[in-house]
């Protein structure tokens, strides 16, 4: 057991030493796979050795992935784990602890309940709010959508709006929690891509006029788009004036609390009556870890307790408080440890610089972009994201821009300089970077942007006249 421990500590720390000099991603197609790892066959019945498979999944196996936390990894939302957290996962799977009920482990979830009101405090939640640690951001964000429905009655007309920015876990958690299609109202944002707070309101009573039930608005702190965050007090006020339910979505960014900047964009985040928060993101913890607040958790009991016979025994009061009771798993692994193991080794003060480190180095890629006569700036630096493109003098035609920053992220990641993520932004195609990982240094962005005009000189030369498509 020893032994086999410390070859899989080797490798993952030979891993973290050399990250930075790998590649961001490697990956591969189904059909160069389908005859490797074991093929197609079937499970062996005869056990080949645990240090040779060990050994096959380090070498062929791990590493055809992205390396979402290598600092040149900039693409959708980096996760760059801490080493304690790593160490809390794994301890917390060989504990293997069953963090469902008190009874099952009173000393974890004791420790959950303390990591959530450190959330609660950090994001100026009353104080009693409260809630549980979810596999993620979806989870966490069909928890909110379900205890929403469950609060207000179970409407049979329930409304939710959501904005057209949201994240789609959103929209599938509505399907999910029994959310008729017609009650999932799509609302546009402006060209500043926040909620406007006049559109929520002009859509709820006609919504009300018409019979309807409006019971939740779902608002954005930090889109996974652009970073965007919609105006959470504004909207707090108005939902508390209507009678309604304010979610914030803030699986990206509701961690900026942490730092200044990003405690003043997210103003107002507190005042919501629920909050999804991913802790794997901003808070440097290994996957699977999100969370959801609300201001008073025993609405996620009286939404979802069941208490059958054959868990009688687990009823201990509400003290004791049963994390199974409160969301969609009964069987859960100690996601808390991970989170207390690292705050606790590196002090917050570390984290609040982490985050901002994001928001500055994306702050200056934005001016980078405006600086250059090349670059064209989509979205402004939001909470670590900026969008922007190549554009080429006198291009005007949005196929060949596509075409051509197309071309250069394709690039960027064969060659291994850097993984970004594209989007698209009032019908444009944009390049995305998202800076989440405090070891992706100013260097590394001037690299990238540097890159990525050569690279859109280069492929753009490859056009005869502007406008064509490459040869
Ligand atoms: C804003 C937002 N909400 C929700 C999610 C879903 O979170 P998860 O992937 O942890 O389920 C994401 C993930 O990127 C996100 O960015």
């Amino acid at each position: 057991m020893r032994a086999l421990g410390y070859q899989a500590v080797d490798a993952l720390v030979e891993r973290w030493a050399g990250l930075r000099d790998d590649v961001p991603w490697r990956g591969a197609p189904y059909q160069d796979l389908r005859d490797r790892f074991g093929g197609e066959g079937p499970a062996p019945e005869e056990g080949e050795g645990a240090a040779a498979v060990l050994e096959e999944a380090i070498r062929d196996v791990l590493p055809l992935a992205a390396r979402v936390d290598h600092p040149r990894f900039l693409a959708f939302i980096p996760s760059a784990p801490t080493w304690p957290s790593v160490l809390g996962d794994f301890l917390a799977s060989g504990f293997n602890v069953f963090q469902g009920t008190w009874l099952g482990s009173a000393g974890p979830s004791r420790v959950e309940l303390m990591v959530l009101e450190w959330f609660r405090q950090w994001l100026g939640m009353p104080s009693g709010a409260g809630g549980l640690l979810t596999s993620g951001g979806s989870a966490a964000n069909l928890v909110a959508v379900a205890v929403a429905r469950e609060a207000a009655g179970n409407p049979s007309r329930p409304v939710v709006y959501l904005s057209d920015q949201g994240h789609s876990s959103l929209l599938r958690a509505c399907r999910i929690a029994g959310i008729p299609r017609e009650g999932i109202r799509i609302l546009p944002t402006g060209p500043d891509l926040r909620l406007d707070p006049s559109r929520v309101r002009t859509a709820v009573e006609r919504d009300r006029a018409e019979g309807a039930v409006p019971i939740l608005v779902c608002a954005n702190g930090g889109t996974t788009n652009t970073g965007s965050v919609d105006p959470l007090a504004a909207l707090a006020s108005l939902t508390r004036e209507l009678g309604l339910r304010l979610h914030v979505d803030g699986a990206f960014g509701g961690f900026g609390v942490l730092c200044e900047k990003g405690a003043r964009a997210l103003d107002g985040i507190g005042q919501a009556d629920s909050v999804t928060l991913d802790p794997h993101k901003w808070l440097f913890q290994t996957f699977e870890c999100g969370c959801l607040l609300v201001r008073d958790p025993g609405e996620l009991d009286r939404a979802f307790r069941v208490t059958p016979e054959y868990l009688q025994d687990t009823q201990l009061g509400a003290e004791q408080v049963n994390f199974g009771d409160r969301g969609v798993q009964l069987s859960r692994s100690f996601r808390a440890l991970k989170i207390w193991m690292s705050v606790r080794s590196f002090g917050l003060n570390a984290f609040r610089t982490a985050v901002a480190h994001g928001i500055d180095r994306a702050e200056e890629v934005e001016a980078r972009v405006r600086a250059s006569r090349e670059l064209e700036l989509l979205s402004p630096a939001s909470l670590g994201i900026v969008t922007y493109r190549f554009r080429p003098r006198g291009w005007e035609d949005e196929g060949p821009l596509e075409a051509l920053n197309r071309g250069i992220q394709g690039r960027l990641r064969e060659e291994g300089t850097a993984m970004t993520s594209s989007t698209r932004l009032n019908n444009r195609f944009a390049l995305r970077v998202c800076v989440l990982n405090p070891h992706t240094t100013r260097k590394d962005l001037d690299d990238l942007l540097d890159r990525v005009e050569r690279l859109g000189r280069d492929l753009a030369e490859a056009y005869r006249t502007p406008g064509e498509r490459p040869r």
